[in-house]
């Protein structure tokens, strides 16, 4: 199995970062195809403790190479402190590279997130204010500055100059913000630029030549299905393409050089931000989730809204991505509850019982979860690592899902260690 892609399939936060560790070790590269440092994974190798934003979390192997591919948008700043924690901490970062065609998020960009947020008042939608949005605006609207950009100072500085012209006008005009020198921007990037420079690379090519060589490679999503631009909860989305597909567009492999690809869901469902979330608990249950669970984001440090698992959404994103295995994370955080419950079908306004994701926003926001309830399980499951030393509830909830949904369950997080799993992905 050559090329696999990883996906969320909630609302990002699945432990994929973990998922992808694992696999990491049986890959030999790795390649993130979106997004930016909006994400962030929490690796727990031993008694060490790795945050990473942008650098896949591969790099902890040895041999695997990291690629930061063309569809992620990068903050110069965040990627070379990342580096820097790194080297500092004795990992070998000489197997990063850097696409570059990846746009960079300038200081205006993250700005023009925050204020935009501040300006939509009740209507915002709880970005992470890394400046995300308005880097992918710039990208599409062609006044992006990219990584390459930054080995040549000149076009740097002409394209800084022409992306500012408006950015300053709304920045003053807008949002009453002072306005950016182009020449002082410039200065503030280039020292990144020298650090970087070894990094960029044409990194679709070397994906093409791994390929060819029969190396098994990775990529990897960030965020979820129900985050994504176009079939996520728009406008609650993030301004990227997570599912699938867009492992083609960014990291530049065609779709037939793709074998499998496996959907990373919570045994619960979690969201950060505003935005639906019809499975969201305001109870004791939800409590326990967030507490059990440390349902706190890595990158914002903002608590998660929890609640049951949402099987609509989930054979939707078992739809969207092709999704041919699901990993089952965090299944550990429901021992000790009476009896967990699996949303099933939705109800709609008009009490009309659906099965299938609405399209229509206005029928998804007054949908409202019919749930079926199973026996819950009080045993630890820290130390099961196979499917048979699961305590047979929790094993019927692990089918109740896999049959729901349709696909098999490979891979089952029993406890926050690297190795605390229930592993049967081959790779
Ligand atoms: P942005 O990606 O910062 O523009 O934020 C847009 C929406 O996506 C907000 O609701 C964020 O909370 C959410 N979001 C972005 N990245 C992540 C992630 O890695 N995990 C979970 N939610 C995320």
């Amino acid at each position: 199995m050559p090329a696999i892609v990883v996906v969320g399939a909630q609302w990002g936060d699945e432990g994929k970062g973990k998922v992808v560790d694992l696999l990491a070790e049986r890959s030999d590269v790795v390649a993130r195809y979106q997004g930016g440092n909006n994400a962030g994974h929490t690796i727990v190798a031993g008694d060490e403790v790795y945050k990473l934003h942008l650098i896949p979390s591969g790099i902890l192997y040895p041999d695997t190479m990291c690629i930061i591919g063309n569809g992620v948008v990068v903050d110069p700043g965040v990627l070379c402190s990342e580096i820097t924690a790194l080297e500092g901490r004795g990992v070998d970062v000489s197997r990063l590279r850097l696409s570059g065609n990846a746009h960079l998020i300038m200081p205006y960009h993250v700005m023009l997130d925050r204020a935009t947020e501040r300006r939509l008042g009740k209507f915002s939608i709880g970005t992470t204010g890394r400046g995300i949005g308005p880097c992918y605006v710039d990208k599409a609207a062609r006044l992006g500055i990219r990584a390459q950009d930054l080995l040549d100072p000149g076009i740097l500085v002409r394209k800084l100059e022409i992306a500012l012209e408006t950015k300053n006008e709304l920045l003053e005009r807008m949002y009453d913000l002072p306005r950016l020198d182009p020449g002082v921007v410039a200065a503030e990037i280039l020292p990144h630029a020298e650090r970087l420079r070894p990094y960029i690379a044409d990194t679709a090519l070397l994906i093409d030549v791994a390929l060819r060589e029969g190396r098994h490679v990775l990529f990897e999503g960030a965020q979820g299905t129900m985050l994504d631009i176009d079939h996520g909860t728009y406008p609650f989305v993030t301004s990227s393409n997570p599912v699938a597909g867009a492992a083609c567009t960014g990291a530049g492999v065609g779709p037939t050089r793709i074998d499998q690809v496996l959907g990373v869901a919570k045994a619960y469902a979690t969201r950060v931000g505003e935005g639906p979330f019809p499975t969201e608990l305001d109870d004791e249950d939800g409590r326990r989730m967030t507490e059990r669970g440390n349902e706190f984001g890595t990158t914002t440090g903002r608590q998660r809204r929890c609640g049951w698992i949402d099987l609509v959404a989930l054979r939707y994103a078992v739809r969207l991505s092709g999704i041919t295995q699901l990993a089952l994370t965090k299944l550990d955080v429901l021992s000790g509850f009476e009896r967990v419950r699996l949303c099933v079908a939705y109800e709609t306004r008009e009490e009309e019982r659906i099965e299938e994701f609405p399209y229509n926003q206005t029928v998804f926001h007054g949908c409202r979860p019919l749930l079926e309830d199973m026996p819950g399980w009080t045993e630890d499951l820290s130390g099961c690592r196979n499917l048979e030393d699961l305590p047979p509830r929790a094993r019927g909830y692990v089918d109740a899902i896999s049959g729901a949904v349709g696909v098999p369950i490979t891979l089952i997080g029993t406890g926050q260690g690297r190795h605390q799993v229930i592993d049967r992905v081959e790779i």
